[in-house]
């Protein structure tokens, strides 16, 4: 085997070098000078071995990889060639929505579909690795990072995980790339939403919510995972044995690669874990992490670990042939360049095809929060306004764009021209700065929204708002964007919201005022033309949002799928005051838009909601099933939801669970029956004793459009 003839070859040194990841831009160096420059300055590695990296990060560009390559390998003695790694988090070129988004369709094919294309473009341009899915289960909105997630549902997460990855790896061919699952584990509980915060959950919580979708990813045969920044238990994810040796690599019988996060492994010393550099790459090392990303630990101090005896060489010899047998399935080691076409990489990236898919991917993700009958508009609408801090520019693509521009993004304005051509007019209306007061492009915009049919008002946030760092304590829409509402609605009553946003807002006032919402999140490269083909009926809204979108900030963390407590307020007296609930004095429990929730431009009514029994043996199985017609006046989509509630349990249980959905499409008057099958295995949970098991006893069942449906029959699983 090649990986195994290439480690018997290699010195202590080149071995742990093996182990260190840095950034392509010192190998972009053509005077042949080994100089470190730019962020790998600050690893003071030793310049002799810069040579012998076993993998590189950031790159885009299939001559920019070639460059790099073919310096490495000239500095080279060993050339045992690189393996090119990049954030391909939503896109690599073309842009799909943010993952958010994506998550919205409830169709786990297209998530297949975007990531097949992604990893097509990135082949092209050289990359072997993407550090994508991140399936981080998320609760909060103050987290820049939602946006890359998949939402707050643990079994929608792990389809999208699972879906992801098989579309990124496919036959692991020459237009497919490694995933990577991110934040391994629970990063997306940061405490107060605020990244890189606290992580406290117990361990039942971890393996209830948190772990399965990366285990979802691990089952799909993901080929590496990468540590989170956090703390589980008290201890780094990077250096935590119980978390990555045994849970990870013992239990769910991971044998891949495992990366720390960007310095992770230093950061050890800030956690207040690790002393110094040593110590972090000897918990690193013991925990069975295997590649350090951008911190010199490992390179600058594994080898007297190994002289002391406390790492030995057999621990690096594992690492770095877990390294070396990826680099083999990824073909690199045979070919350095691997899938590189500087020409067709041109003729691929950002073309009609891929913008085509980017395109429909946005329109299936789309949610119509709102709806007073004024969507669709007509195409042959006599005048448009297009106004707003997000109607004319390409910076709502999404954050993570990698080789994404915004000069590449069709903007709402772009979009609807193509589609009503010059009968569409402009106003900015105001900024879209999250601090910003300037109310002196209003009066313009006013005056363009009182002489149109109809105001297409593009509102909420910057793409940088949300995103790695990227928190916030506000989540509500600048006063400045009401402002702007108000005044238009004073002139004309046909307003439909378009909005962009990495998160779930606080935006009951929009949501009280605005005749339309439609939230487009941040929809990538062809954002335009995507908003246009849905307010215009091209295509009908049929997303459905998966993290709940709160009345207030006051309201977080707000889920679906939460424990009922022993004074839970019953919904029936949601607007009322009920003093010794679980509620507030101020505020309904209830969220502003659950999650599953999403309207259409038709209607679909649920009927014949049955069980096929009321007694589920085990070993045995019960069909849940619906029919579903379109009432309305437009072909469309609904995803189909089915949830359980364990009504008792050996610990208490979630309210509500989704255990399945379906995506179908109906023509107008068409008719479908879905079906659920309910197992033994629907019904596990971690019991008291904390074993992954299903405990005899009752089960409400519901089949609905949201996670707001109520229950329609109960069955009992017995011996
Ligand atoms: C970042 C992110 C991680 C990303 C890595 C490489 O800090 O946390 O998701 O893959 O560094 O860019």
């Amino acid at each position: 085997m090649k990986a195994q003839e290439i480690l018997s070859k290699m010195t202590l040194e080149e071995k742990i070098y093996h182990l260190v990841q840095m950034t392509t831009m010192t190998y972009l160096k053509t005077d042949g000078t080994n100089i470190v420059t730019g962020p790998d300055s600050t690893m003071k590695l030793d310049k002799e071995y810069i040579y012998d990296v076993g993998t590189l990060l950031n790159l885009v560009g299939a001559q920019t990889m070639i460059d790099a390559q073919t310096n490495f390998l000239n500095g080279s003695k060993r050339k045992v060639p690189p393996v090119f790694m990049q954030d391909v988090i939503h896109g690599h070129r073309t842009l799909y929505p943010i993952n958010l988004g994506v998550a919205a369709s409830f169709d786990p094919k297209l998530a297949h579909d975007v990531a097949k294309m992604a990893a097509k473009e990135a082949s092209l341009d050289g990359v072997g690795v993407t550090f994508a899915p991140m399936v981080d289960l998320v609760r909060d909105p103050r987290w820049g990072r939602v946006m890359e997630s998949s939402g707050e549902d643990p079994y929608l997460n792990s389809q999208m995980a699972k879906a992801t990855v098989e579309g990124y790896q496919g036959d692991m061919g020459k237009y497919n790339i490694a995933a990577c699952v991110k934040h391994f584990a629970a990063y997306g509980a940061a405490e107060a939403g605020r990244d890189y915060n606290t992580v406290d959950v117990s361990e039942r919580m971890l393996r209830e919510y948190y772990l399965p979708s990366y285990k979802a990813a691990v089952d799909a045969g993901v080929k590496m995972v990468m540590t989170a920044f956090n703390i589980v238990d008290s201890v780094p994810c990077s250096g935590n044995k119980w978390l990555v040796k045994d849970v990870l690599r013992g239990e769910w019988g991971f044998d891949g690669v495992v990366i720390s996060d960007y310095s992770a492994f230093e950061e050890m010393i800030d956690h207040g874990y690790c002393e110094d550099k040593k110590e972090c790459a000897y918990r690193a090392m013991e925990a069975t992490s295997d590649i350090e990303m951008m911190s010199p630990c490992y390179a600058n101090h594994l080898k007297e670990l190994v002289e002391e005896g406390k790492i030995s060489v057999e621990q690096i010899d594992a690492a770095v042939l877990r390294v070396l047998k990826l680099k083999e399935e990824l073909g690199v080691l045979d070919n350095p360049y691997r899938s590189v076409n500087v020409e067709e990489a041109k003729r691929v990236q950002v073309g009609p095809e891929h913008r085509a898919i980017a395109r429909y991917a946005a329109e299936e993700s789309a949610v119509l929060l709102k709806n007073n009958f004024i969507l669709p508009l007509s195409k042959d609408i006599k005048s448009v306004a297009v106004i707003g801090p997000n109607a004319d520019t390409g910076a709502i693509h999404g954050d993570w764009p990698c080789g994404g521009k915004v000069d590449e993004t069709i903007t709402v304005l772009e979009g609807v021209k193509n589609i009503v051509g010059d009968r569409a007019v402009y106003a900015k209306g105001c900024n879209i700065e999250y601090d910003s007061t300037d109310e002196s492009m209003i009066d313009e915009a006013v005056e363009v929204a009182r002489e149109a049919d109809a105001v297409i008002l593009c509102l909420g946030e910057h793409q940088s708002y949300s995103g790695e760092g990227n928190c916030r304590t506000n989540i509500e829409i600048p006063r400045v964007q009401y402002k702007l509402l108000d005044k238009i609605l004073e002139v004309n009553k046909n307003v439909v919201v378009a909005l962009f946003t990495g998160r779930p807002l606080a935006i009951s006032e929009l949501d009280e005022k605005a005749p339309a919402i439609l939230n487009m999140w941040m929809p990538g490269t062809e954002a335009g033309n995507a908003t246009a083909n849905l307010i215009f009926g091209n295509a009908n809204p049929s997303g459905k949002i998966t993290m709940t979108f709160p009345r207030s900030l006051g309201q977080v963390p707000i889920y679906y799928n939460a424990f009922n407590t022993g004074r839970p307020k019953l919904p029936e007296y949601d607007f009322n005051r009920v003093r010794f609930t679980s509620s507030y004095l101020d505020s309904p429990n209830s969220p502003l838009y659950p999650f599953g929730y999403g309207l259409s431009y038709t209607e679909f009514e649920y009927s014949d909601l049955k069980l096929s029994a009321d007694t589920l043996t085990r070993g045995g199985k019960i069909i849940a099933s619906a029919k579903i017609k379109n009432v309305g006046k437009y072909k469309g989509k609904e995803a189909v939801q089915f949830y359980i509630h364990d009504l008792f349990g050996s610990v208490v249980r979630p309210v509500k669970e989704l255990k399945g959905f379906e995506k179908i499409e109906l023509d107008v008057g068409e008719e479908k029956t879905v079906e659920f099958e309910i197992t033994e295995e629907t019904l596990k949970f971690w019991t008291k004793d904390m074993k992954f098991e299903a405990e005899n006893g009752k089960f409400d069942v519901f089949i609905g459009k949201s996670s707001a449906c109520k229950p329609f029959a109960t069955f009992e699983l017995v011996d």
